[in-house]
């Protein structure tokens, strides 16, 4: 049984987007140009009849995901291919070219070789593999939206521009090639509506056909251009956030007449969230994902808070993950006093990046600095007491607060992460007490 999300499997279903882009360049142009079923392309619709018919085998023989669960029955296998795109594929597969060509009804071929469109409808199935490539989240999710949608069009204008062939008279003169670049020309300039005027329809039908191809093609271009402003705003969708947010804020700014160097230092701020985090808020952005995702992506992110903070290490999964779901992100600017001396406290505060000087109430001494992977404000938590210090800012800090209601559920259920707290907050107490 073949796993859908193996290596192999995706290498197949390349192949077959190859080949079915292949065919649909193929069949209308052969059909057009009356291009008879010989040579190269006799060996192209035995090659194509050869890999859809082991594209029907393969598919069968795949598993497939149901509810989350990958389900291995052939049975089930078969009535899911069945139910889904079973009669796309076998229809596709038959070489209806192949089988009129050898027949006593050969000279039936050039009116049955129109059966052969048939094969794109084989087309409708590589959409999958398109969002199969989505789900691989290689490249921004706008940029491939564009690139796919290019792809319709083009094949759609490659159908159009075979349309106008089939239709027209063209001079004995041109090559089949010319006729080609001509019609494809016809095709872009009245799909974008921009129509020069400088080839125009030479039958009745060729009439029929622009009229339809304009009205259609209007609709289809208004479609097209949407799309791409659309997509092009939204590819960065976080760095237009930002943007928009940065212009909310000095709009206001201006408008309550915000002191200059208070404008400045808002900013900087944005500056700073933007640069250390892209402007996304990650306690936010993982709201709607359920509690244990949400646990194993907070792990990941903060692994390197994990590794900083050593009362982390060696500390069992269940704990770490305990603690990590109820950390919350904060930025403070330089200078800012995240705790001052004399407060309640009612949250304890893990340093990620910067650091914090422990300082008198005047902020005239300096009893220590703090920095990555160090924790402050746990004095007033153990002893529900008042803030033992003042904590201020050297620099950009990121940390990442604990409330103490968590602080002691967590303490709680591991005795050992309390002992080890409470010795460096006696330790710590008591070197304040001899510095003052
Ligand atoms: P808390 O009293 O809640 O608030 C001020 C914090 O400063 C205090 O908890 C300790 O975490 C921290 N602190 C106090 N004294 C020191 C010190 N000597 N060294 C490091 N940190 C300290």
């Amino acid at each position: 049984m073949i796993n859908p999300d193996s290596r192999l499997k995706t290498i197949w279903d390349n192949i077959i987007l190859i080949v079915t882009v292949a065919v649909a360049f193929e069949t209308p142009t052969v059909l057009v140009f009356r291009i008879p079923l010989s040579g190269p392309f006799l060996i192209f619709s035995i090659v194509v009849t050869v890999i859809f018919s082991i594209d029907i085998v393969i598919n069968l023989n795949t598993a497939f995901h149901r509810e989350g669960k990958l389900v291995k029955k052939r049975g089930e296998i078969l009535k899911n291919y069945m139910k889904g795109w079973f009669w796309t594929d076998f229809f596709a597969t038959i070489p209806f070219e192949l089988i009129f060509i050898s027949t006593p009804f050969f000279g039936l071929n050039r009116i049955f070789r129109i059966f052969k469109i048939i094969r794109l409808f084989k087309l409708a199935r590589i959409s999958q593999t398109f969002s199969r490539f989505r789900s691989k989240n290689i490249i921004n999710p706008s940029i491939f939206r564009m690139i796919i949608l290019m792809f319709w069009v083009i094949i759609a204008s490659h159908f159009i521009a075979c349309g106008w062939i089939l239709l027209g008279n063209f001079e004995s003169t041109m090559t089949d090639f010319d006729i080609y670049l001509q019609s494809f020309y016809w095709t872009v300039t009245t799909l974008t509506t921009i129509g020069y005027g400088d080839i125009t329809p030479s039958t009745n039908g060729q009439i029929i056909y622009t009229i339809f191809i304009q009205i259609t093609g209007a609709g289809m271009y208004g479609f097209i251009i949407g799309n791409i402003a659309n997509l092009i705003a939204n590819i960065d969708i976080a760095k237009a956030q930002y943007r928009e947010k940065m212009e909310k804020i000095n709009t206001f700014m201006k408008y309550r007449s915000i002191p200059n160097d208070l404008q400045s230092k808002v900013n900087s701020y944005y500056n700073y969230l933007w640069e250390s985090r892209r402007g996304y808020d990650e306690s936010s952005v993982l709201e709607d994902l359920p509690t244990p995702l949400k646990s194993d992506i907070s792990v990941y992110l903060n692994k390197e808070i994990i590794e900083k903070v050593p009362i982390f290490k060696g500390a069992s999964n269940a704990f770490i993950k305990e603690i990590i779901l109820h950390l919350e992100p904060v930025v403070f600017t330089p200078g800012d006093y995240i705790v001052r001396k004399g407060d309640m406290g009612f949250d304890m505060f893990f340093i990620s990046k910067g650091s914090v000087d422990v300082v008198s109430e005047d902020g005239k001494i300096t009893y220590a600095t703090l920095s990555s992977g160090q924790f402050f404000g746990e004095i007033a938590l153990l002893l529900s007491s008042p803030r033992t210090a003042s904590i201020r800012t050297n620099s950009y800090c990121d940390l990442y607060r604990l409330h103490k209601d968590t602080f002691e559920k967590v303490l709680e259920r591991y005795p050992d992460f309390e002992e080890e707290i409470k010795a460096l907050a006696e330790k710590r107490k008591a070197e304040l007490s001899a510095n003052n």
